[in-house]
Protein backbone atom coordinates (compact mmCIF):
# COMPACT_ATOMS: atom_id res chain seq x y z
CA UNK A 1 0.00 0.00 0.00
CA UNK A 2 3.14 2.10 0.62
CA UNK A 3 4.14 1.94 -2.48
CA UNK A 4 0.71 3.03 -4.54
CA UNK A 5 -0.32 6.49 -5.86
CA UNK A 6 -3.83 7.49 -6.75
CA UNK A 7 -3.85 10.37 -8.10
CA UNK A 8 -5.90 12.47 -11.05
CA UNK A 9 -5.78 14.93 -13.77
CA UNK A 10 -7.85 17.81 -13.58
CA UNK A 11 -8.01 20.44 -16.30
CA UNK A 12 -10.29 23.18 -17.98
CA UNK A 13 -11.40 21.78 -21.29
CA UNK A 14 -8.81 21.11 -24.05
CA UNK A 15 -5.52 22.65 -21.81
CA UNK A 16 -4.18 19.35 -22.31
CA UNK A 17 -4.43 16.47 -20.00
CA UNK A 18 -5.14 13.52 -22.87
CA UNK A 19 -2.04 15.00 -24.54
CA UNK A 20 -0.24 14.75 -21.00
CA UNK A 21 -1.59 11.60 -19.75
CA UNK A 22 -0.24 9.44 -23.29
CA UNK A 23 3.38 11.47 -22.06
CA UNK A 24 3.54 9.71 -18.38
CA UNK A 25 1.94 6.46 -20.29
CA UNK A 26 5.10 6.46 -22.65
CA UNK A 27 7.68 7.17 -20.15
CA UNK A 28 6.70 4.64 -17.59
CA UNK A 29 6.46 2.38 -20.63
CA UNK A 30 3.23 1.45 -20.40
CA UNK A 31 2.13 1.48 -23.65
CA UNK A 32 4.96 -0.24 -26.62
CA UNK A 33 5.74 1.60 -28.95
CA UNK A 34 3.23 -0.72 -31.53
CA UNK A 35 0.05 0.63 -28.89
CA UNK A 36 1.38 3.96 -29.24
CA UNK A 37 -1.74 6.23 -30.45
CA UNK A 38 -2.29 9.78 -30.10
CA UNK A 39 -4.54 9.64 -26.89
CA UNK A 40 -4.48 6.31 -25.59
CA UNK A 41 -7.62 7.15 -23.46
CA UNK A 42 -10.05 7.74 -25.49
CA UNK A 43 -10.89 5.29 -27.11
CA UNK A 44 -14.36 5.66 -27.91
CA UNK A 45 -14.49 6.42 -31.85
CA UNK A 46 -16.61 9.50 -30.86
CA UNK A 47 -14.34 10.39 -28.21
CA UNK A 48 -11.43 10.76 -30.97
CA UNK A 49 -13.48 12.24 -33.46
CA UNK A 50 -14.31 15.16 -30.94
CA UNK A 51 -11.01 15.21 -29.09
CA UNK A 52 -12.96 15.11 -25.97
CA UNK A 53 -13.11 12.84 -23.19
CA UNK A 54 -16.60 11.55 -22.82
CA UNK A 55 -16.01 9.11 -20.06
CA UNK A 56 -13.22 9.00 -17.22
CA UNK A 57 -10.64 6.00 -17.68
CA UNK A 58 -8.33 4.54 -15.70
CA UNK A 59 -4.76 3.40 -15.86
CA UNK A 60 -2.27 1.81 -13.96
CA UNK A 61 1.53 2.56 -14.44
CA UNK A 62 4.68 0.72 -12.82
CA UNK A 63 7.68 2.83 -12.10
CA UNK A 64 10.97 2.58 -10.74
CA UNK A 65 12.03 5.35 -8.28
CA UNK A 66 15.03 5.27 -6.38
CA UNK A 67 15.69 1.57 -6.34
CA UNK A 68 11.87 1.09 -5.49
CA UNK A 69 8.80 0.11 -7.66
CA UNK A 70 6.03 1.81 -7.48
CA UNK A 71 2.27 1.34 -8.86
CA UNK A 72 0.91 4.67 -10.16
CA UNK A 73 -2.82 4.63 -10.72
CA UNK A 74 -4.22 7.75 -12.65
CA UNK A 75 -7.74 8.24 -13.36
CA UNK A 76 -8.05 10.11 -16.61
CA UNK A 77 -11.57 12.89 -16.02
CA UNK A 78 -13.73 14.37 -18.63
CA UNK A 79 -13.90 17.86 -18.84
CA UNK A 80 -17.01 19.25 -19.70
CA UNK A 81 -19.41 20.08 -17.73
CA UNK A 82 -22.30 17.85 -18.82
CA UNK A 83 -19.85 15.25 -16.96
CA UNK A 84 -19.13 17.05 -13.87
CA UNK A 85 -20.57 14.83 -11.77
CA UNK A 86 -18.34 12.10 -13.27
CA UNK A 87 -15.30 13.96 -12.24
CA UNK A 88 -16.35 14.69 -8.80
CA UNK A 89 -16.27 10.28 -8.04
CA UNK A 90 -12.92 10.48 -10.30
CA UNK A 91 -11.38 12.53 -7.45
CA UNK A 92 -13.50 11.13 -4.87
CA UNK A 93 -11.03 7.76 -5.99
CA UNK A 94 -7.26 9.58 -5.55
CA UNK A 95 -5.25 11.17 -3.11
CA UNK A 96 -3.23 13.71 -5.39
CA UNK A 97 -4.38 15.53 -8.57
CA UNK A 98 -2.27 17.16 -10.82
CA UNK A 99 -3.17 20.54 -11.91
CA UNK A 100 -2.89 21.64 -15.93
CA UNK A 101 -3.11 25.08 -16.63
CA UNK A 102 -2.01 26.14 -20.15
CA UNK A 103 0.48 28.36 -20.27
CA UNK A 104 -0.99 30.56 -22.76
CA UNK A 105 -4.44 30.58 -21.82
CA UNK A 106 -3.81 30.45 -18.00
CA UNK A 107 -6.35 29.66 -15.52
CA UNK A 108 -9.98 29.36 -16.31
CA UNK A 109 -13.65 28.60 -15.24
CA UNK A 110 -13.41 25.09 -15.19
CA UNK A 111 -9.52 24.99 -13.51
CA UNK A 112 -11.42 26.92 -10.90
CA UNK A 113 -14.31 24.56 -10.22
CA UNK A 114 -12.31 21.41 -10.74
CA UNK A 115 -9.87 22.29 -8.20
CA UNK A 116 -12.27 23.18 -5.35
CA UNK A 117 -13.79 19.57 -5.89
CA UNK A 118 -9.97 18.36 -5.88
CA UNK A 119 -9.61 20.87 -1.99
CA UNK A 120 -13.06 19.65 -1.30
CA UNK A 121 -12.01 15.67 -1.01
CA UNK A 122 -8.54 16.95 0.29
CA UNK A 123 -6.73 16.22 -2.14
CA UNK A 124 -2.72 16.73 -2.99
CA UNK A 125 -2.59 19.63 -5.80
CA UNK A 126 0.75 19.44 -7.74
CA UNK A 127 0.73 22.32 -10.46
CA UNK A 128 1.48 21.98 -13.78
CA UNK A 129 2.23 24.72 -16.45
CA UNK A 130 1.49 22.96 -19.72
CA UNK A 131 2.14 23.96 -23.32
CA UNK A 132 5.27 26.02 -22.33
CA UNK A 133 6.57 25.08 -26.10
CA UNK A 134 4.03 26.75 -27.04
CA UNK A 135 5.29 30.22 -29.02
CA UNK A 136 2.66 32.19 -27.11
CA UNK A 137 2.81 30.75 -23.85
CA UNK A 138 3.46 32.93 -20.89
CA UNK A 139 4.81 31.07 -18.23
CA UNK A 140 5.89 33.70 -16.06
CA UNK A 141 2.62 35.31 -15.86
CA UNK A 142 0.41 32.51 -15.89
CA UNK A 143 2.77 31.06 -12.93
CA UNK A 144 1.86 33.92 -11.11
CA UNK A 145 -1.47 33.25 -11.55
CA UNK A 146 -1.40 29.60 -9.88
CA UNK A 147 1.01 31.26 -7.28
CA UNK A 148 -2.02 33.42 -6.76
CA UNK A 149 -5.01 31.13 -6.77
CA UNK A 150 -3.26 28.08 -5.06
CA UNK A 151 -1.19 29.93 -2.22
CA UNK A 152 2.19 27.78 -3.11
CA UNK A 153 5.69 29.15 -4.33
CA UNK A 154 6.63 29.84 -7.36
CA UNK A 155 8.72 26.25 -7.45
CA UNK A 156 6.21 24.17 -6.95
CA UNK A 157 4.63 24.76 -10.47
CA UNK A 158 6.58 22.11 -12.64
CA UNK A 159 7.03 23.84 -16.13
CA UNK A 160 6.00 20.87 -18.51
CA UNK A 161 4.58 20.26 -22.48
CA UNK A 162 2.61 17.42 -23.42
CA UNK A 163 4.15 17.39 -26.68
CA UNK A 164 7.60 17.20 -26.77
CA UNK A 165 7.65 15.47 -23.15
CA UNK A 166 9.48 18.17 -20.90
CA UNK A 167 8.96 18.29 -17.56
CA UNK A 168 7.65 14.94 -17.62
CA UNK A 169 10.07 12.72 -14.90
CA UNK A 170 9.73 15.97 -12.94
CA UNK A 171 5.85 15.46 -12.16
CA UNK A 172 6.37 11.76 -12.12
CA UNK A 173 8.86 12.53 -9.20
CA UNK A 174 6.43 15.27 -7.49
CA UNK A 175 3.55 12.82 -7.78
CA UNK A 176 5.66 10.12 -5.47
CA UNK A 177 7.03 12.79 -3.69
CA UNK A 178 4.19 14.54 -2.46
CA UNK A 179 0.95 12.67 -3.21
CA UNK A 180 0.35 10.24 0.02
CA UNK A 181 -0.06 6.98 -0.21
CA UNK A 182 -3.19 5.25 0.47
CA UNK A 183 -4.60 4.84 4.29
CA UNK A 184 -6.94 2.14 5.14
CA UNK A 185 -7.69 -1.15 6.91
CA UNK A 186 -6.89 -3.88 4.99
CA UNK A 187 -8.52 -6.21 7.68
CA UNK A 188 -12.02 -4.30 7.71
CA UNK A 189 -14.57 -5.44 5.38
CA UNK A 190 -14.20 -4.41 2.01
CA UNK A 191 -15.40 -1.18 1.20
CA UNK A 192 -14.68 0.13 -2.29
CA UNK A 193 -15.93 2.95 -4.07
CA UNK A 194 -16.84 2.82 -7.91
CA UNK A 195 -16.16 5.49 -10.14
CA UNK A 196 -16.83 4.57 -13.31
CA UNK A 197 -18.55 1.73 -15.73
CA UNK A 198 -17.86 0.96 -19.51
CA UNK A 199 -20.43 -1.39 -21.37
CA UNK A 200 -19.29 -4.21 -22.87
CA UNK A 201 -21.44 -6.04 -25.13
CA UNK A 202 -19.52 -9.66 -24.51
CA UNK A 203 -18.80 -9.19 -20.93
CA UNK A 204 -21.51 -6.91 -19.74
CA UNK A 205 -20.87 -4.24 -17.61
CA UNK A 206 -17.02 -3.19 -16.41
CA UNK A 207 -17.46 -1.97 -13.15
CA UNK A 208 -14.05 0.59 -12.22
CA UNK A 209 -13.81 0.86 -8.33
CA UNK A 210 -11.18 1.91 -5.87
CA UNK A 211 -10.57 -0.21 -2.24
CA UNK A 212 -10.72 1.67 0.34
CA UNK A 213 -10.75 -0.94 2.97
CA UNK A 214 -10.33 -5.07 2.77
CA UNK A 215 -9.82 -6.52 -0.44
CA UNK A 216 -11.91 -7.64 -3.34
CA UNK A 217 -11.13 -11.13 -4.29
CA UNK A 218 -12.32 -13.55 -7.54
CA UNK A 219 -15.41 -15.05 -6.77
CA UNK A 220 -16.34 -13.25 -3.66
CA UNK A 221 -19.71 -12.27 -2.81
CA UNK A 222 -20.86 -8.90 -2.96
CA UNK A 223 -23.39 -6.52 -2.61
CA UNK A 224 -23.74 -2.82 -4.39
CA UNK A 225 -25.16 -0.14 -1.66
CA UNK A 226 -27.38 1.82 -3.47
CA UNK A 227 -29.68 -1.13 -4.91
CA UNK A 228 -28.84 -3.45 -2.18
CA UNK A 229 -28.34 -6.05 -4.93
CA UNK A 230 -25.90 -9.19 -4.47
CA UNK A 231 -23.30 -10.06 -7.16
CA UNK A 232 -20.58 -12.45 -7.42
CA UNK A 233 -17.10 -11.12 -8.68
CA UNK A 234 -16.78 -13.62 -11.70
CA UNK A 235 -13.03 -11.56 -12.55
CA UNK A 236 -11.50 -9.09 -11.08
CA UNK A 237 -8.31 -7.33 -12.08
CA UNK A 238 -5.98 -4.29 -12.70
CA UNK A 239 -6.28 -1.76 -15.51
CA UNK A 240 -3.45 -1.82 -17.64
CA UNK A 241 -3.55 -0.63 -21.37
CA UNK A 242 -5.58 -4.08 -21.34
CA UNK A 243 -7.08 -5.54 -18.60
CA UNK A 244 -4.79 -8.08 -16.32
CA UNK A 245 -6.71 -10.79 -14.32
CA UNK A 246 -6.02 -10.79 -10.58
CA UNK A 247 -7.24 -13.30 -7.78
CA UNK A 248 -7.76 -10.18 -5.70
CA UNK A 249 -7.05 -6.52 -5.33
CA UNK A 250 -6.16 -5.06 -2.33
CA UNK A 251 -6.80 -1.75 0.01
CA UNK A 252 -5.73 1.58 -2.00
CA UNK A 253 -5.57 -0.16 -5.44
CA UNK A 254 -7.53 0.31 -8.51
CA UNK A 255 -9.20 -2.41 -10.65
CA UNK A 256 -12.02 -3.50 -12.94
CA UNK A 257 -14.77 -6.05 -11.83
CA UNK A 258 -17.03 -8.25 -13.94
CA UNK A 259 -20.17 -9.79 -12.66
CA UNK A 260 -22.71 -10.45 -15.44
CA UNK A 261 -24.45 -7.35 -15.03
CA UNK A 262 -26.07 -6.29 -18.35
CA UNK A 263 -27.54 -3.30 -17.85
CA UNK A 264 -25.70 0.26 -17.31
CA UNK A 265 -28.68 1.43 -14.91
CA UNK A 266 -27.60 -1.42 -12.02
CA UNK A 267 -24.38 -0.11 -11.35
CA UNK A 268 -24.39 3.66 -10.03
CA UNK A 269 -21.21 6.04 -10.21
CA UNK A 270 -20.92 7.14 -6.68
CA UNK A 271 -22.11 3.69 -5.00
CA UNK A 272 -20.31 1.68 -2.53
CA UNK A 273 -19.45 -2.13 -3.39
CA UNK A 274 -19.28 -4.34 0.01
CA UNK A 275 -18.90 -8.07 1.15
CA UNK A 276 -22.52 -9.24 1.04
CA UNK A 277 -22.12 -11.53 4.40
CA UNK A 278 -19.73 -9.53 6.33
CA UNK A 279 -20.99 -5.72 4.96
CA UNK A 280 -19.27 -2.48 5.76
CA UNK A 281 -21.33 -0.01 8.14
CA UNK A 282 -20.15 2.97 6.54
CA UNK A 283 -20.51 3.73 2.86
CA UNK A 284 -18.82 6.19 0.94
CA UNK A 285 -21.10 9.65 1.24
CA UNK A 286 -21.62 11.74 -1.22
CA UNK A 287 -23.26 9.46 -3.03
CA UNK A 288 -25.91 10.97 -5.97
CA UNK A 289 -28.35 9.73 -8.55
CA UNK A 290 -27.67 11.91 -11.99
CA UNK A 291 -30.21 13.95 -12.67
CA UNK A 292 -31.08 14.66 -16.38
CA UNK A 293 -30.68 18.34 -16.81
CA UNK A 294 -31.97 19.11 -21.13
CA UNK A 295 -34.78 17.12 -22.27
CA UNK A 296 -35.76 16.82 -25.63
CA UNK A 297 -37.98 14.16 -28.28
CA UNK A 298 -36.62 11.96 -30.25
CA UNK A 299 -38.76 10.87 -33.05
CA UNK A 300 -37.76 8.52 -35.99
CA UNK A 301 -38.32 10.38 -39.19
CA UNK A 302 -39.71 7.67 -40.69
CA UNK A 303 -43.07 6.63 -38.11
CA UNK A 304 -42.59 2.33 -39.12
CA UNK A 305 -39.03 2.74 -37.19
CA UNK A 306 -40.85 2.98 -33.70
CA UNK A 307 -40.53 -0.16 -32.33
CA UNK A 308 -36.63 -0.50 -33.48
CA UNK A 309 -35.98 2.86 -32.30
CA UNK A 310 -37.23 1.62 -29.26
CA UNK A 311 -34.86 -1.07 -29.52
CA UNK A 312 -32.53 1.14 -30.39
CA UNK A 313 -32.53 3.08 -27.38
CA UNK A 314 -32.77 0.18 -24.86
CA UNK A 315 -29.60 -0.68 -26.06
CA UNK A 316 -28.03 2.21 -25.91
CA UNK A 317 -29.08 3.23 -22.05
CA UNK A 318 -27.52 -0.19 -21.02
CA UNK A 319 -24.32 1.00 -21.98
CA UNK A 320 -25.31 4.99 -20.77
CA UNK A 321 -27.28 4.95 -17.84
CA UNK A 322 -27.46 8.85 -17.79
CA UNK A 323 -30.10 8.61 -20.30
CA UNK A 324 -33.47 8.25 -19.55
CA UNK A 325 -36.21 7.96 -21.62
CA UNK A 326 -39.86 6.94 -21.79
CA UNK A 327 -42.14 6.93 -24.52
CA UNK A 328 -44.60 10.07 -25.84
CA UNK A 329 -46.88 10.85 -28.59
CA UNK A 330 -47.10 14.05 -30.08
CA UNK A 331 -50.11 15.12 -32.35
CA UNK A 332 -47.33 16.26 -35.43
CA UNK A 333 -44.72 13.79 -35.14
CA UNK A 334 -46.67 10.40 -34.01
CA UNK A 335 -45.01 8.24 -31.47
CA UNK A 336 -41.62 8.80 -30.05
CA UNK A 337 -39.63 9.44 -26.81
CA UNK A 338 -39.34 11.78 -24.33
CA UNK A 339 -35.57 11.44 -23.10
CA UNK A 340 -33.25 13.39 -20.22
CA UNK A 341 -29.84 14.06 -21.12
CA UNK A 342 -26.93 15.46 -18.86
CA UNK A 343 -26.59 18.75 -21.25
CA UNK A 344 -27.01 19.60 -24.59
CA UNK A 345 -23.70 17.59 -25.96
CA UNK A 346 -24.84 14.84 -24.00
CA UNK A 347 -27.94 15.04 -26.43
CA UNK A 348 -25.80 15.74 -29.13
CA UNK A 349 -24.04 12.61 -28.58
CA UNK A 350 -26.99 10.44 -28.30
CA UNK A 351 -28.47 11.68 -31.13
CA UNK A 352 -25.28 10.83 -33.05
CA UNK A 353 -24.62 7.28 -31.49
CA UNK A 354 -28.75 6.63 -32.26
CA UNK A 355 -27.34 7.76 -35.83
CA UNK A 356 -24.23 5.39 -36.09
CA UNK A 357 -24.16 2.73 -34.33
CA UNK A 358 -27.84 1.68 -34.76
CA UNK A 359 -28.42 3.01 -38.28
CA UNK A 360 -31.46 5.14 -37.28
CA UNK A 361 -32.81 8.51 -38.73
CA UNK A 362 -34.20 10.57 -35.80
CA UNK A 363 -35.72 13.73 -35.53
CA UNK A 364 -34.60 16.02 -32.02
CA UNK A 365 -36.91 18.14 -30.56
CA UNK A 366 -37.09 21.88 -29.36
CA UNK A 367 -34.90 20.78 -25.94
CA UNK A 368 -36.62 22.51 -22.48
CA UNK A 369 -35.40 22.10 -18.92
CA UNK A 370 -37.96 20.73 -16.54
CA UNK A 371 -40.59 22.69 -15.29
CA UNK A 372 -42.22 22.45 -11.84
CA UNK A 373 -46.28 23.77 -12.30
CA UNK A 374 -48.59 24.26 -9.51
CA UNK A 375 -52.26 24.47 -10.43
CA UNK A 376 -55.05 26.38 -8.15
CA UNK A 377 -56.54 23.55 -7.58
CA UNK A 378 -53.82 21.93 -5.40
CA UNK A 379 -51.01 24.08 -4.93
CA UNK A 380 -48.99 22.19 -2.85
CA UNK A 381 -48.83 19.42 -5.52
CA UNK A 382 -46.03 19.66 -8.05
CA UNK A 383 -46.46 18.53 -11.61
CA UNK A 384 -43.32 17.50 -13.28
CA UNK A 385 -43.43 19.19 -16.67
CA UNK A 386 -40.46 17.58 -18.98
CA UNK A 387 -42.23 18.51 -22.20
CA UNK A 388 -44.09 22.25 -22.69
CA UNK A 389 -47.45 20.51 -23.85
CA UNK A 390 -47.51 18.99 -20.89
CA UNK A 391 -48.08 22.47 -18.99
CA UNK A 392 -51.61 22.46 -17.82
CA UNK A 393 -54.08 24.91 -19.37
CA UNK A 394 -53.24 28.85 -18.51
CA UNK A 395 -56.82 28.92 -16.54
CA UNK A 396 -55.52 26.03 -14.20
CA UNK A 397 -52.55 26.91 -13.40
CA UNK A 398 -51.14 28.73 -10.07
CA UNK A 399 -47.51 29.26 -10.96
CA UNK A 400 -45.11 27.55 -12.28
CA UNK A 401 -40.88 27.28 -11.24
CA UNK A 402 -38.14 26.94 -13.22
CA UNK A 403 -34.59 25.63 -12.54
CA UNK A 404 -31.75 28.36 -12.10
CA UNK A 405 -27.91 27.86 -11.90
CA UNK A 406 -24.84 29.30 -10.23
CA UNK A 407 -22.61 30.46 -13.34
CA UNK A 408 -19.01 31.52 -13.03
CA UNK A 409 -17.43 33.12 -15.91
CA UNK A 410 -13.69 34.35 -16.13
CA UNK A 411 -13.06 36.75 -18.64
CA UNK A 412 -10.63 39.87 -19.89
CA UNK A 413 -11.56 42.96 -17.71
CA UNK A 414 -12.44 44.80 -21.86
CA UNK A 415 -15.21 42.58 -22.16
CA UNK A 416 -16.94 42.54 -19.03
CA UNK A 417 -19.65 45.32 -20.45
CA UNK A 418 -20.84 43.03 -23.17
CA UNK A 419 -20.22 39.85 -20.79
CA UNK A 420 -22.50 41.56 -18.35
CA UNK A 421 -24.93 42.76 -20.86
CA UNK A 422 -25.34 39.15 -22.00
CA UNK A 423 -26.15 37.80 -18.76
CA UNK A 424 -28.49 40.16 -17.65
CA UNK A 425 -30.07 39.79 -21.69
CA UNK A 426 -30.48 35.91 -20.44
CA UNK A 427 -32.28 36.82 -17.29
CA UNK A 428 -29.00 36.93 -15.16
CA UNK A 429 -28.40 38.59 -11.61
CA UNK A 430 -25.50 39.19 -10.76
CA UNK A 431 -23.91 37.96 -7.44
CA UNK A 432 -20.62 38.74 -7.66
CA UNK A 433 -17.52 40.61 -9.54
CA UNK A 434 -13.80 39.39 -8.44
CA UNK A 435 -10.92 40.70 -10.42
CA UNK A 436 -8.90 37.58 -10.06
CA UNK A 437 -5.59 39.49 -12.02
CA UNK A 438 -5.95 43.16 -13.12
CA UNK A 439 -6.31 42.05 -16.51
CA UNK A 440 -9.00 38.85 -15.94
CA UNK A 441 -12.33 39.25 -14.18
CA UNK A 442 -14.70 36.63 -12.37
CA UNK A 443 -17.98 36.99 -12.60
CA UNK A 444 -20.82 34.86 -10.39
CA UNK A 445 -24.02 34.76 -11.76
CA UNK A 446 -27.80 33.19 -10.87
CA UNK A 447 -29.41 32.42 -14.23
CA UNK A 448 -32.37 30.34 -15.35
CA UNK A 449 -30.52 27.05 -16.45
CA UNK A 450 -32.79 27.14 -19.89
CA UNK A 451 -31.03 30.37 -20.85
CA UNK A 452 -28.19 28.50 -20.97
CA UNK A 453 -29.66 25.24 -22.84
CA UNK A 454 -30.56 27.79 -25.51
CA UNK A 455 -27.54 29.28 -27.31
CA UNK A 456 -25.77 30.86 -24.49
CA UNK A 457 -22.63 29.55 -25.21
CA UNK A 458 -22.08 30.61 -28.78
CA UNK A 459 -23.22 33.84 -27.45
CA UNK A 460 -20.56 34.07 -25.04
CA UNK A 461 -17.97 33.06 -27.20
CA UNK A 462 -18.92 35.74 -29.62
CA UNK A 463 -19.16 38.88 -27.27
CA UNK A 464 -15.83 37.93 -25.60
CA UNK A 465 -13.90 36.76 -28.62
CA UNK A 466 -13.32 33.59 -27.32
CA UNK A 467 -12.00 34.84 -24.09
CA UNK A 468 -14.42 33.69 -21.76
CA UNK A 469 -15.06 30.61 -19.87
CA UNK A 470 -17.56 29.05 -18.16
CA UNK A 471 -18.87 26.68 -15.25
CA UNK A 472 -21.87 26.69 -13.67
CA UNK A 473 -24.21 24.16 -10.95
CA UNK A 474 -27.47 24.09 -10.06
CA UNK A 475 -29.09 25.81 -7.32
CA UNK A 476 -32.80 24.81 -7.29
CA UNK A 477 -36.14 25.77 -8.49
CA UNK A 478 -37.66 29.20 -8.29
CA UNK A 479 -40.56 30.82 -9.26
CA UNK A 480 -40.87 32.14 -12.84
CA UNK A 481 -43.67 34.04 -15.11
CA UNK A 482 -43.73 31.52 -18.20
CA UNK A 483 -45.72 31.14 -20.79
CA UNK A 484 -46.22 28.94 -23.77
CA UNK A 485 -45.36 29.55 -27.19
CA UNK A 486 -47.07 27.46 -30.09
CA UNK A 487 -45.82 27.45 -33.42
CA UNK A 488 -48.73 26.62 -35.77
CA UNK A 489 -47.60 26.00 -39.31
CA UNK A 490 -50.68 25.94 -42.45
CA UNK A 491 -53.06 26.70 -39.29
CA UNK A 492 -52.61 24.09 -37.05
CA UNK A 493 -50.28 24.09 -33.89
CA UNK A 494 -47.45 21.75 -34.10
CA UNK A 495 -46.90 20.09 -30.65
CA UNK A 496 -43.00 19.50 -31.17
CA UNK A 497 -42.13 22.88 -32.03
CA UNK A 498 -43.80 24.63 -28.71
CA UNK A 499 -41.32 26.08 -25.98
CA UNK A 500 -41.94 27.72 -22.16
CA UNK A 501 -40.53 31.11 -22.24
CA UNK A 502 -40.48 33.93 -20.18
CA UNK A 503 -43.34 36.49 -20.47
CA UNK A 504 -41.01 39.30 -20.50
CA UNK A 505 -39.43 38.11 -24.10
CA UNK A 506 -41.79 35.57 -25.37
CA UNK A 507 -43.23 38.32 -27.82
CA UNK A 508 -39.89 38.71 -29.49
CA UNK A 509 -38.74 35.23 -29.65
CA UNK A 510 -42.45 34.31 -31.21
CA UNK A 511 -41.57 36.59 -33.58
CA UNK A 512 -37.57 35.44 -34.45
CA UNK A 513 -38.87 31.95 -34.16
CA UNK A 514 -41.15 32.76 -37.00
CA UNK A 515 -38.78 34.25 -39.40
CA UNK A 516 -36.08 31.83 -38.92
CA UNK A 517 -38.66 28.69 -39.76
CA UNK A 518 -39.42 31.07 -42.72
CA UNK A 519 -36.03 30.73 -43.62
CA UNK A 520 -35.55 26.95 -43.24
CA UNK A 521 -39.11 25.37 -44.10
CA UNK A 522 -38.57 24.48 -48.10
CA UNK A 523 -40.96 26.11 -50.43
CA UNK A 524 -43.68 23.71 -51.45
CA UNK A 525 -46.85 24.03 -53.78
CA UNK A 526 -48.74 26.50 -51.77
CA UNK A 527 -48.36 29.49 -49.67
CA UNK A 528 -47.41 28.45 -45.82
CA UNK A 529 -48.02 30.44 -43.17
CA UNK A 530 -46.07 30.37 -39.84
CA UNK A 531 -47.59 31.76 -36.84
CA UNK A 532 -46.71 32.00 -33.10
CA UNK A 533 -49.20 31.69 -30.63
CA UNK A 534 -50.03 32.28 -26.94
CA UNK A 535 -52.84 30.24 -26.19
CA UNK A 536 -55.67 31.80 -29.00
CA UNK A 537 -53.86 35.01 -29.57
CA UNK A 538 -51.61 34.85 -32.65
CA UNK A 539 -48.46 37.37 -32.00
CA UNK A 540 -46.31 36.97 -35.15
CA UNK A 541 -46.60 35.87 -38.66
CA UNK A 542 -44.51 35.29 -41.98
CA UNK A 543 -45.47 33.54 -44.60
CA UNK A 544 -43.32 30.58 -47.11
CA UNK A 545 -44.14 31.75 -50.35
CA UNK A 546 -45.23 28.72 -52.88
CA UNK A 547 -42.92 27.23 -55.47
CA UNK A 548 -43.23 28.55 -59.27
CA UNK A 549 -43.22 25.35 -60.94
CA UNK A 550 -43.71 21.84 -60.01
CA UNK A 551 -39.51 19.86 -60.33
CA UNK A 552 -40.91 16.84 -62.36
CA UNK A 553 -42.87 19.14 -64.86
CA UNK A 554 -39.64 19.19 -66.95
CA UNK A 555 -39.58 15.64 -67.24
CA UNK A 556 -42.90 14.92 -68.80
CA UNK A 557 -42.20 13.49 -72.22
CA UNK A 558 -38.73 12.67 -71.07
CA UNK A 559 -37.39 9.30 -69.95
CA UNK A 560 -38.64 7.91 -66.96
CA UNK A 561 -35.24 6.91 -65.60
CA UNK A 562 -34.34 10.55 -65.63
CA UNK A 563 -37.66 11.51 -63.67
CA UNK A 564 -36.94 8.50 -61.12
CA UNK A 565 -33.36 9.82 -60.64
CA UNK A 566 -34.55 12.94 -59.72
CA UNK A 567 -37.03 11.50 -57.59
CA UNK A 568 -34.09 9.45 -55.99
CA UNK A 569 -32.50 12.66 -55.65
CA UNK A 570 -35.40 14.12 -53.57
CA UNK A 571 -35.89 11.82 -51.44
CA UNK A 572 -32.45 11.49 -50.18
CA UNK A 573 -32.99 15.55 -49.85
CA UNK A 574 -35.93 14.35 -47.54
CA UNK A 575 -33.72 12.72 -44.64
CA UNK A 576 -34.34 14.12 -41.45
CA UNK A 577 -37.57 15.61 -42.97
CA UNK A 578 -40.77 15.40 -41.71
CA UNK A 579 -44.33 15.44 -42.75
CA UNK A 580 -46.65 16.93 -40.67
CA UNK A 581 -50.08 17.96 -42.12
CA UNK A 582 -48.81 18.73 -45.70
CA UNK A 583 -45.86 20.93 -44.36
CA UNK A 584 -42.78 18.74 -44.77
CA UNK A 585 -40.48 20.14 -41.74
CA UNK A 586 -36.48 19.62 -41.79
CA UNK A 587 -34.67 18.90 -38.45
CA UNK A 588 -33.24 22.35 -38.63
CA UNK A 589 -36.67 23.83 -37.95
CA UNK A 590 -36.59 21.81 -34.65
CA UNK A 591 -33.49 23.52 -33.49
CA UNK A 592 -35.03 27.30 -35.12
CA UNK A 593 -35.69 28.78 -31.10
CA UNK A 594 -31.93 27.91 -29.94
CA UNK A 595 -30.40 29.68 -32.98
CA UNK A 596 -31.88 32.62 -33.50
CA UNK A 597 -29.95 35.62 -34.46
P1 LIG B 1 -10.38 17.27 -23.09
O1 LIG B 1 -10.11 15.80 -23.02
O2 LIG B 1 -11.30 17.61 -24.21
O3 LIG B 1 -10.77 17.88 -21.80
O4 LIG B 1 -9.02 17.99 -23.53
P2 LIG B 1 -7.63 17.76 -22.93
O5 LIG B 1 -7.44 18.68 -21.79
O6 LIG B 1 -7.40 16.32 -22.72
O7 LIG B 1 -6.71 18.30 -24.08
P3 LIG B 1 -5.92 17.48 -25.18
O8 LIG B 1 -4.86 16.65 -24.59
O9 LIG B 1 -6.91 16.84 -26.08
O10 LIG B 1 -5.18 18.69 -25.91
C1 LIG B 1 -5.89 19.77 -26.47
C2 LIG B 1 -5.09 20.35 -27.64
O11 LIG B 1 -3.86 20.92 -27.19
C3 LIG B 1 -4.69 19.31 -28.67
O12 LIG B 1 -4.80 19.91 -29.95
C4 LIG B 1 -3.25 19.00 -28.35
O13 LIG B 1 -2.53 18.60 -29.49
C5 LIG B 1 -2.75 20.33 -27.83
N1 LIG B 1 -1.67 20.16 -26.83
C6 LIG B 1 -1.74 19.40 -25.72
N2 LIG B 1 -0.59 19.51 -25.02
C7 LIG B 1 0.20 20.36 -25.69
C8 LIG B 1 1.52 20.90 -25.46
O14 LIG B 1 2.20 20.61 -24.48
N3 LIG B 1 2.00 21.76 -26.39
C9 LIG B 1 1.28 22.12 -27.48
N4 LIG B 1 1.84 22.98 -28.33
N5 LIG B 1 0.05 21.64 -27.73
C10 LIG B 1 -0.49 20.78 -26.85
Amino acid sequence: MKNIRNFCIIAHIDHGKSTLADRLLDYTGTVTEREKQNQLLDNMDLERERGITIKSHAIQMDYVYEGENYILNLIDTPGHVDFSYEVSRSIAACEGALLIVDAAQSIQAQTISNLYLALENDLEIIPVLNKVDLPSANPEEVTDDIVDLLGCNPEDVIHASGKTGFGVDSILKAIIEKIPAPTGNPDAPLKALIFDSVYNSYRGIETYFRVIDGSIKKNQQIKFMATGKQYGADEVGTLKLNQVVKNEIKTGDVGYLITGIKAAKEVKVGDTITDFANPTTDRIEGFEDVKPMVFAGIYPVDTEDYEELRASMEKLQLNDASLVFQPESSAALGFGFRCGFLGMLHMEIIQERLEREFDMTVITTVPNVSYHAFTKKDPDEVIIVNNPSDLPDPSRLDRVEEPFIKASIITKADFVGQVMSLCIEKRGQIVNQTYLTPERVELIFDMPLAEIVFDFYDRLKTVSKGYASFDYHPIGMKQSKLVRVDMLLNGQIVDALSALLHDSNAYSIGKRICEKLKELIPRQQFDIPIQAAIGAKIIARETVKALRKDVTAKCYGGDISRKRKLLEKQKKGKKRMRQVGNVEIPQQAFMAVLKLN
